[in-house]
């Protein structure tokens, strides 16, 4: 584990105290999957109960890869925001908006760009593959280059806190990171803020005065680490600074500014690797999904045509459920009882794949009944979808209209 990236666990007792603030986003691909559900979405729900929670239409980042093709992104933002909802993404909890909705994104991408390094920026490893990845278009374009720029800019302009994702983007939570400190390094080291860290210390006595020096010295030129907790410790506990002073102190043991822009951390969730209908990870790409409103009856085809056992050519030919994509769903959705029984019946040929396979479809049906019935509820009206993202948006921009008057202050802009 890096110091970047925590499990939900280790991160909810402590931080809950000050609502921590959540932030994550997708770009708009159009109908989600029951990948997307358990690896994603699930996650999202539980947060939202226990931390202020922002939910982001990344539009501005589809752009950067499908600049030539922009007819399908406002529908795929509208459906993926169904999906959402229909998952059990509570728009009384989070806040659910566009990207492209919040013009300070783009003020601050902007601003940021000046102290982003170009280096950095080739450096991130996503940069490199993708245009692999995707060599029949020409991506050598500035957006596509500032990609993890605008990124960072969806989490720094919310200050929040944790960042909930997938592995494959902690490179980009760690760009956010480096980002942050540099523009506090920066701008954080203003009059303000060298005034709140000499009122901070004239509140302590001599001995913790004399402590803390020595401490953040040892933490900073030695880069002790029990140094840096101590010092911490002391200054959390010493009652009669006001937060601001507190904060200042902190940012001076560490050796950065003030901390305009909080560092985020990567919320990694335990990863969930939904099988597909093959076998491998669930993912558009490979076409072994099943959509979150997918039909009853095409999630019962789609389950009967899945491959099973290749050893298992006739109905009279045991199988081996360790070689079968259907059992990985049956590590899903089945109980003890269900896969006591497969294992049993395949193993002896005493069940036939059909038969083994009605278990899952059942259960796959009856995990998306309460999805279909409230994305239903969605499509019949789509001003409600609307609705939603104004007032998501709205929430979105009462947070990054302060963060944009404290960035522009720390800039010399607040004309
Ligand atoms: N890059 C992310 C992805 O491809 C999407 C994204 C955009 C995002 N902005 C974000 C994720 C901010 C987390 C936070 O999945
Ligand atoms: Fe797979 Fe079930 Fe057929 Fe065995 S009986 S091969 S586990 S589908």
């Amino acid at each position: 584990m890096t110091d970047a990236s925590m499990t939900a666990e280790n991160q909810s007792s402590e931080t809950q105290a000050h609502k921590t603030r959540v932030l994550s986003g997708m770009r708009p691909t159009g109908r989600l999957h029951l990948g997307h559900y358990r690896g994603v979405l699930m996650n999202w729900a539980k947060l939202q109960n226990e931390y202020d929670s922002y939910f982001m239409v990344a539009d501005w980042h589809a752009l950067t890869t499908s600049y030539d093709e922009v007819g399908g992104i406002k529908n795929a933002g509208y459906e993926m925001v169904i999906d959402w909802l229909a998952s059990g993404i509570d728009p009384d909890k989070s806040a659910i908006f566009l990207q492209s909705q919040v013009v300070e994104h783009a003020e601050l991408h902007l601003l940021l760009s000046m102290v982003t390094p170009l280096g950095w920026l080739e450096r991130v490893p996503t940069y490199k593959e993708q245009q692999e990845k995707l060599s029949h278009k020409d991506l050598t374009t500035y957006g596509f280059l500032g990609y993890p720029l605008l990124q960072a800019v969806d989490i720094l302009v919310y200050k929040a806190g944790l960042v909930p994702v997938g592995a494959d983007q902690v490179p980009h939570i760690e760009f956010s990171r480096e980002i942050a400190r540099r523009f506090n390094h920066m701008y954080g080291r203003d009059p303000r803020f060298m005034a709140d860290v000499e009122a901070g210390l004239a509140l302590l006595d001599a001995d913790d005065q004399k402590r803390l020096n020595n401490l953040g010295k040892r933490y900073r030129e030695q880069g002790e680490a029990e140094a840096l907790d101590k010092a911490l410790k002391l200054v959390r506990a010493r009652r009669q600074l006001s937060e601001a002073q507190r904060s200042a102190l902190e940012a001076q043991v560490h050796g950065t500014g003030r901390q305009i822009l909080p560092e985020p951390q990567a919320l990694l969730t335990a990863a969930s690797k939904m099988p597909g209908l093959d076998g491998q990870k669930m993912s558009k790409s490979y076409g072994n999904t099943i959509a979150l409103r997918e039909k009853p009856a095409d999630v019962e085809t789609k389950i009967k045509k899945m491959p099973t056992d290749p050893a298992r050519v006739r109905r009279t030919d045991p199988g081996n459920p360790d070689n079968c994509p259907v059992w990985q769903l049956h590590e899903i959705y089945s109980g003890e009882d269900v896969k006591a029984w497969v294992r049993q019946g395949c193993t002896s040929a005493g069940i036939g794949c059909i038969e083994c396979k009605m278990p899952v479809v059942e259960a796959v049906n009856a995990e998306l009944k309460p999805i279909q019935e409230r994305a239903a509820e969605y499509e019949r009206d789509p001003e409600l979808v609307k609705r939603v993202l104004k007032n998501g948006c709205e929430r979105a921009r009462a947070v990054t209209a302060d963060t944009m008057a404290d960035v522009r202050a720390a800039m010399g802009l607040d004309y």
